[in-house]
């Protein structure tokens, strides 16, 4: 039987990694789950741990679920270590967002100039993890979610040299439910193959006949008012563009492909509501809220207000074709290994794999067409430069990295950018 261990416990999301293993539940021998927190998060996992245990006993499942502050305690002789923290709270992402929009950029808090100070603050805090995995459960797979997910998988790989990880995101699973249900279709009569960066990847989908029908699917997509994903604003792609491209972007692309009318939309929200992050935290405030009820035995569907919907499910989804080497297709970030050609081979990359016992399992992509090559190359490099800045504290690499972010127009005002963010987050960044 398995010991599951999730970092970050204290997570509004984590009823929804309960549901996904109770599902599950016939397949999946589990004994032991451990919600791991840390002191400032305490409250919060009281309060999602005790609904863990009513919706597990509900279930009427006789797993041991335990609630603790302690991580060496938790990790001991774990099978499943999942990672869904924020190093600094909602406060720091709302930094993120924030900062960059005085200054008229987009802050995206993955892939933007927030998102590189989230991983930052994020990659010294998941090697000290995977250190402490090597020496109290060097066997257990790390299953992480905690953003920017591709660029904290890369760092596991590269600079933690732990190879059992798997980066997760829920952004290609909405598009294959999106998709499908716009043609009519169950998923499983469809085919998609996903290859690029996390938050930054592109797909084709065939039908079950072998014939390409990407383009079908991105005319419907563009024509209908799909709904993406809860955190970002809905926005289309030119359709020539998307005739030329022959693969349908992501919802994460429109910060990039469409950044002009991006950015004006999301000044327009930052002024009327504040950013995301004010929004999330009151999303926050009622889903916490609801979650004190002890009536409560069950996920509530107000979770899905927040933009990660489904992301749990995918985690559960995972570790059970792990466990039981079930070889089912899975969206994943693992490291290249030659599937895209145009990146290197140590590099973490999002695609579509086989999920086997020994680990994904991707299915190869070969070379981009030269647009979509161009992008990835520069968005590959930026996450290289942001990762090692994270990792070495150097201020020239991390500069360097900023100005290589395409949402950011030029160093004058990258270094202003950088400057106020590296000062607003001090205390979250030791190393620099
Ligand atoms: P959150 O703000 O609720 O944080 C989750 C928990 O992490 C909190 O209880 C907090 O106390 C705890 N925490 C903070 N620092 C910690 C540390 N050093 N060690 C252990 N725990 C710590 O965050 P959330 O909105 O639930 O999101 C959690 C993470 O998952 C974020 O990094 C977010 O970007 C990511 N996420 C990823 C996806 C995806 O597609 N991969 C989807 C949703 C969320
Ligand atoms: C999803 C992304 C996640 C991200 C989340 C943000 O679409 O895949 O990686 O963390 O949205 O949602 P939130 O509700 O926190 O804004
Ligand atoms: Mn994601
Ligand atoms: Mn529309």
């Amino acid at each position: 039987k398995i010991k599951i261990v999730t970092i970050g416990g204290g997570s509004s999301y984590t009823p929804e990694l309960i549901e996904g293993f109770i599902k599950r539940s016939a397949e999946l021998p589990i004994r032991e789950i451990w919600l791991v927190d840390i002191e400032e998060g305490k409250e919060k996992l009281e309060i999602v741990g005790n609904l863990a245990k009513r919706m597990v006993e509900k279930a009427g499942l006789d797993w041991q679920i335990h609630l603790t502050l302690d991580r060496e305690e938790a990790l001991k002789g774990a099978d499943f270590v999942t990672t869904q923290f924020r190093v600094g709270f909602l406060d720091a992402r709302i930094k993120d967002e924030r900062i960059p929009f005085e200054n008229g950029l987009l802050g995206q808090e993955t892939n933007g100039p927030g998102g590189m100070l989230k991983a930052f603050r994020t990659i010294p805090v998941i090697l000290s993890i995977v250190e402490d995995m090597k020496r109290l459960c060097p066997d257990a797979w790390l299953v992480n979610f905690t953003n920017p997910a591709g660029m904290v998988t890369e760092a596991v790989l590269k600079y933690g040299k732990y190879e059992k990880v798997v980066g997760l995101c829920n952004v290609p699973v909405n598009h294959m439910m999106s998709e499908s249900k716009l043609l009519g279709k169950d998923a499983s009569e469809l085919f998609f193959h996903f290859a690029g960066l996390n938050h930054f990847v592109w797909h084709k989908v065939y039908d079950n006949k072998g014939n390409d029908i990407t383009g079908e699917v991105a005319a419907k997509v563009i024509s209908e008012e799909e709904a993406g994903v809860a955190n970002i604003e809905v926005m289309h792609f030119l359709q020539d563009q998307l005739d030329h491209l022959g693969m349908i972007p992501c919802y994460y692309h429109r910060y990039y492909y469409l950044q002009d009318d991006m950015l004006q939309k999301g000044l327009e929200s930052y002024k009327n509501e504040g950013t995301r992050g004010e929004v999330v935290k009151r999303v926050e405030e009622e889903l916490f809220e609801l979650y004190k009820n002890p009536d409560l035995k069950d996920k509530p569907t107000q979770l899905e207000k927040r933009g990660g919907a489904y992301y749990s499910d995918a985690a559960c989804e995972l570790i059970n074709s792990i466990h039981n080497d079930k070889k089912i297709l899975m969206v994943v970030n693992t490291r290249n290994n030659g599937t895209i050609d145009d990146l290197p081979y140590d590099c973490a990359i999002e695609t579509t794999a086989y999920i086997t016992a020994s680990g994904p399992r991707p299915l190869n992509f070969g070379k981009f067409p030269t647009a979509q090559r161009g992008y990835i190359q520069i968005m590959k490099a930026m996450e290289e430069l942001t990762i090692e800045a994270a990792v070495t504290g150097d201020y020239k690499i991390a500069l360097e990295a900023f100005i290589t972010n395409p949402l950011v127009p030029g160093s004058t005002i990258g270094k202003k950018v950088l400057d106020e963010l590296l000062i607003a987050h001090k205390k979250y960044l030791p190393q620099f």
